[in-house]
């Protein structure tokens, strides 16, 4: 099942090892192997602090602390499968505690710092959340709200934390808790297909799906880091996505660890003098990005970018939104590189299309299939099948044969929408495209509703169930405007209860009420009131109506709006 293994620059065996006793566990390849390979001393974490210092950690040390907090789970009776969830940014405990629990055979579920409470919840009751590793100021602020309703969550790590049971019942100081714990704990025996993964991601309806991966997913990420983004063991990487996020975690965390790589572990926000310095102090060779942050560079200006130099830079690379042909040539004209595009989605867990570094940068096209991927435009059949499009130039739905190392095995709990993203043989991956002559592929839009604001997927629903909460919200519509840098932002449409009027007071109460419950990077930037929203005769929202009005584009087929056409009900 090796797949697309790309050159072997460092010399070591291509793909993975397995466990000496045979199975597979990403921790083990993350880590483990790196140190049973004699290269325990090369640095696996570099970590710039705030005031200049740099600390690293090696891949002994790194065995060492993801041993150290497998035994600590071991000793809370936190067993085999059952879920571990992180709340952090960058630090360098996020990777103690990704591989410790993959380590120990639980289920990694990383959270966005970034949620407020709500999305916290949601995800932790869905997920049945056992253990969960964060700061005193997110806990405080997020979750001990919230430590009643989720009784299956019993252990509160604090990377901070300065004595057990000093943030109340339940919450264990992590520091010293690894002190006294075996660095030697052995990896669980887990198998290819043992779940390690639990990113939750959102559809149009409904609450936030949970994708399940296993550990065999490391073979995709291996091969998909080497020949896509080109990276070596000797090479510095930095991948600026969110741990929360699922780039953050496959290529943020698992894949450059796996490669032998040094990981570059920068927490802070965007800045673009700190970026160029970070590129030129800590001489990164791979960069994987995202569209978003280009622009913003963008914005900063050229003049910025020349004050520094780039010493080891040699592939830059983004994902998760549509990367505009400017941005591309932008990067060539200012940075001396081009930005490769990659195109992926949390249910396909590593690159599945790429204009990968052997490959000439066309700019406004994705690329072509990773090898051993294979990928197609299809169209819907009336009777559940796909067709397949026979030349170039049509648009359809993206779509890959089943059955690739890193793909999604199911949604936790919800065997039947699993099953609907399937057929055929192939995975329909919801987004549409066209594939050109020479073979790549270029991104069109999505076919669904879902949002993209800096890269970030949001869905609607979960929008539009918190702006509801609100005694003076009758009903609400939310959907994604154009923006120059974020791409898109959220926008809401509301619709009051009786006895309550449209106010610039009242709309500023709303958003406010939204960001509190779902964090600022989730909430709508704007909300217009309206008499009514557009429904179908089933009773659902029109959001896509609602944003070709917006956008004054066409309104399209309307044949299943409901009532005279302006959605009154
Ligand atoms: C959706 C998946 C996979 C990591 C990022 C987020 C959009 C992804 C591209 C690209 C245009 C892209 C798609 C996809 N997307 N890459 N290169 N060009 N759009 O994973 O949160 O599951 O989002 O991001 O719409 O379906 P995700």
């Amino acid at each position: 099942m090796v797949h697309g293994i790309g050159d072997e620059r460092d010399g070591a065996r291509p793909g993975v090892d397995g466990l000496p006793g045979g199975g597979l566990n990403i921790a083990h390849e993350a880590a483990d192997r790196h140190v049973a390979r004699g290269r325990g001393d090369r640095v696996a974490l570099r970590c710039p602090g705030r005031d200049g210092t740099v600390r690293t950690v090696s891949y002994a040390e790194l065995s060492g602390l993801s041993g150290r907090f497998a035994g600590l789970l071991h000793r809370l009776g936190v067993e085999r499968g059952e879920r571990v969830f992180t709340l952090l940014g960058r630090v360098p405990d996020l990777y103690t505690a990704a591989l410790g629990t993959l380590k120990a055979g639980c289920v990694l579920s990383p959270l966005f710092s970034a949620f407020g409470p709500e999305p916290v919840r949601t995800r932790l009751a869905a997920g049945d959340g056992r253990v969960l590793v964060t700061t005193r100021a997110l806990y405080r602020r997020k979750v001990a709200c919230l430590r009643g309703s989720l009784p299956g969550l019993r252990h509160v790590l604090l990377v901070d934390g300065a004595a057990d049971g000093d943030e109340g019942p339940g919450t264990v100081a992590l520091h010293p808790a690894l002190a006294a714990a075996d660095p030697d704990t052995p990896c669980a025996p887990t198998g290819p297909e043992d779940m390690a993964l639990l990113h939750f991601t959102s559809g149009t309806t409904g609450r936030p799906k949970g994708a399940v991966h296993v550990h065999g997913a490391v073979v995709g990420h291996l091969a998909t880091a080497r020949h896509a983004l080109g990276l070596g063991a000797d090479d510095v990487f930095w991948c600026t996505a969110d741990p929360g996020w699922v780039t953050g975690t496959s290529y943020g965390i698992v894949a450059p660890l796996a490669a032998g790589a040094t990981v570059l572990v920068d927490d802070g926000e965007f800045d673009a003098e700190r970026w160029y310095a970070i590129l030129r102090d800590h001489r990164v060779a791979v960069w994987y990005t995202a569209p978003t942050a280009i622009r913003m560079l963008m914005k900063a200006g050229a003049a910025v970018a020349r004050r520094y130099d780039r010493p080891a830079l040699r592939v830059i690379a983004s994902v998760g939104e549509p990367l505009n042909a400017e941005a591309v040539t932008w990067a060539q004209d200012t940075l001396g590189l081009p930005v490769r595009d990659t195109w992926w989605q949390t249910e396909t867990g590593a690159i599945m299309i790429a204009c990968a570094v052997d490959a000439p940068v066309r700019p406004g096209s994705m690329g072509r299939p990773e090898p051993g991927i294979e990928a197609a435009i299809v169209t819907r059949t009336p009777g559940g099948g796909v067709r397949v499009a026979d030349g170039p130039g049509t648009v359809g739905e993206i779509a890959l044969r089943a059955g690739w190392p890193s793909m999604f095995r199911g949604y936790l709990g919800d065997e039947e929408r699993y099953r609907r993203c399937f057929a055929d043989g192939w995975y329909l991956s919801g987004d549409l495209g066209v594939r050109d002559a020479d073979g790549c592929f270029r991104f069109v839009g999505r076919a669904d509703d879902v949002i993209k604001a800096a890269g970030h997927l949001i869905g609607p629903f979960e929008v539009e169930s918190v702006l509801m909460e609100h005694e003076a919200v009758a009903e609400a519509g939310v959907i994604g405007v154009p923006d120059p840098i974020a791409g898109e932002t959220v926008k809401a449409f509301v619709t009051l209860k009786a006895g309550h009027t449209p106010s610039e007071a009242l709309a500023r109460a709303l958003i406010g009420h939204a960001r509190a419950r779902l964090g600022p990077a989730v909430a709508p930037r704007a909300l217009e009131f309206r008499d009514a929203l557009p429904h179908t005769r089933s009773g659902k929202i029109m959001r896509r109506l609602l944003k070709a009005r917006e956008l004054g584009l066409p309104e399209g087929d309307l044949s299943t709006l409901e009532g005279n056409g302006d959605g009154r009900r």
